[in-house]
């Protein structure tokens, strides 16, 4: 796929973008907004049942025509074919890119290799749905005979993130008789706190890994299995343990029957799998029809995106918005604030899905990267970020775009705290947008010697996505919206965002320091740089 190897710093599109930059920089938000009255309109785009608002960004329409020039000149459009018919657009891993293919529907046909993938994912699909149909009636029961009411995913990174953040999101369309946890760290005291209150006879664990060989996810299941025999003896794993993976020699050797295997494919990147078989405890919690309505909001986005011309493309506008901050605004950072408890963890799902993909310093060619690329990716709910870290955001020395996400419906029947929690997700754009002048302050008295502590300056960029509810369907297209956001950036930056080569070093460093904690190891032996000798020192000390 070099043919996407476009250089596009110092070509013509970036320097008419440095220019178009060059003259935004000093422009006020409220000029924009006070010379045309119709930019909010004018800026706002639909995806789906998403709306998103970007007329509070930073941008003229000559920088915005700037900025789709520089998707011409990344050719996009081949890329995006390249992605959706499989070609090998994971180059350093010789892979194609297809977690478009999970949300196929039955009659579609992607060929990988002349086979096609459509009717595997389809496959998996029903054996996903006749499983979770069977924990959910009770027709499954453990060792004991008794009905499975805990549900235990346990994974890390994308085998974690994306079925834990889900869980969390669509919590009112779960079945509540059923309890999910989600274990990931290989700290002892998460799996100990997930289990401890925990009736072994009514639990199954979803062990989640595409390749098996996760150390964290290994030590965690193993554990796992540990506390389940101990109570209900050996025969006992193949009615509580089932798991999600590409590695069927592994599952097979870890005890799990293949038959409860369920399996993806390795054109499915970690981070972009929560539409696979690692959302099979998601599929339990609520079910496989609303899980299938989850999926078709994925497909709504990937409809959107290949056949949307670029300007009213969100995902691309949304990738352009980002690449003008980061490569010419010099923002480090991008925050994500949804306006939904629900959300709480999607700000964490998102840091994997865009940091992981986008992290990166050389091109796919390999050669050193002469523009910045991804952005880190941080955010809680509002409003209790409002009480924390949003002082910075608007009085702050550092530009931080942010996305602001809302529903126009909760999914709860409180409905005075939601026009609390809405008031403040509207209140907060225009405050970081418009902000307080000194002129407007000493209209209301304000002392001289406070004035320059109680301005805002203004002009703090920010997006508004709004969709009427969060359902299965909607949270499909969000994530589906932010995959395609990060393909394009990766696109324009010319990096390869389905590797993740940066992760491998400090596991196998791990793997060595882990040999030497052990008491057998002669502390004599150790051959790393003093600091890193005096923890490994300490520790053993102390043990
Ligand atoms: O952090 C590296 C990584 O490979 C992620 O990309 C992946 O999501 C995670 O580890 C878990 O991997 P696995 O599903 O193979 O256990």
């Amino acid at each position: 796929m070099s043919n996407f190897s476009t250089p596009t710093v110092g070509s013509p599109a970036w320097i008419r973008l440095s220019e178009a930059a060059a003259t935004t920089r000093d422009v006020h938000l409220r000029e924009l907004f006070a010379a045309d009255p119709n930019r909010a309109q004018k800026y706002t785009f639909s995806a789906g049942s998403l709306t998103c608002d970007l007329s509070k960004h930073r941008v003229t329409d000559e920088g915005m025509e700037s900025l789709l020039g520089l998707v011409e000149q990344s050719k996009l459009a081949e890329a995006i074919t390249a992605m959706f018919t499989g070609q090998t657009f994971n180059t350093t891993e010789g892979r194609a890119v297809l977690h478009t293919a999970l949300r196929a529907t039955r009659d579609q046909s992607i060929l990988v290799d002349g086979h096609n993938v459509v009717h595997d994912v389809h496959e998996v699909l029903d054996h996903m749905a006749e499983f979770a149909n069977r924990v959910r009636s009770g027709a499954w029961v453990g060792a004991t005979g008794q009905r499975i009411r805990n549900v235990v995913n346990i994974g890390i990174g994308g085998s974690d993130l994306g079925p834990a953040m889900a869980y969390e999101a669509l919590k009112s369309y779960s079945d509540r008789g059923l309890r999910c946890r989600f274990v990931s760290n290989v700290d002892g005291a998460d799996l100990y706190e997930a289990t401890i209150d925990l009736d072994p006879a009514e639990t199954l664990f979803v062990v989640s890994s595409k390749t098996f060989t996760t150390i964290e996810t290994i030590t965690n299941a193993t554990s796992a299995r540990t506390w389940l025999t101990d109570a209900l003896g050996a025969d006992a794993v193949g009615k509580h343990f089932v798991a999600v993976s590409t590695n069927a020699t592994k599952v097979r050797e870890f005890g799990i029957d293949e038959a409860n295997m369920f399996g993806f494919w390795d054109w499915v990147g970690g981070r972009y799998s929560v539409d696979s078989a690692i959302g099979l405890s998601l599929m339990i919690a609520i079910g496989p029809e609303q899980f299938s309505e989850f999926l078709a909001g994925f497909r709504t986005i990937d409809e959107h995106f290949r056949t949307t011309p670029f300007a009213a493309n969100v995902p691309v506008l949304l990738a352009l918005i980002g690449v003008w901050y980061r490569n010419f605004f010099d923002a480090q950072t991008y925050a994500i604030l949804p306006y939904a408890n629900e959300l709480s963890r999607f700000s964490a799902y998102l840091q994997q899905l865009d940091m992981e993909s986008n992290g990166k310093s050389v091109d796919r060619d390999g050669n050193t990267l002469r523009a910045d690329s991804g952005p880190i990716i941080w955010g809680t709910p509002g409003t209790n970020g409002q009480h924390a870290y949003y002082q910075l955001l608007h009085q702050g020395t550092t530009l931080i775009p942010s996305d602001f996400i809302g529903f126009l419906t909760p999914n709860h029947p409180l409905a005075h705290h939601h026009n609390l929690l809405m008031s403040n997700f509207f209140a907060q754009t225009e405050a970081l947008a418009f902000g307080k002048s000194a002129e407007q302050l000493r209209a209301e008295n304000c002392p001289d010697e406070l004035i320059p502590h109680r301005t805002f300056e203004g002009n703090r960029p920010t997006s508004s996505i709004t969709a009427p509810r969060l359902t299965p369907r909607v949270l499909g297209e969000l994530i589906a919206l932010y995959e395609h956001k990060v393909f394009v950036q990766g696109v324009i930056w010319n990096v390869n965002s389905f590797d993740q080569w940066g992760v491998e070093l400090g596991k196998a460093l791990a793997t060595a320091i882990g040999k030497e904690l052990d008491p057998s190891f002669d502390v004599h032996g150790l051959t790393h740089d003093s600091s890193t000798n005096a923890l490994i020192t300490r520790y053993r000390d102390a043990r």
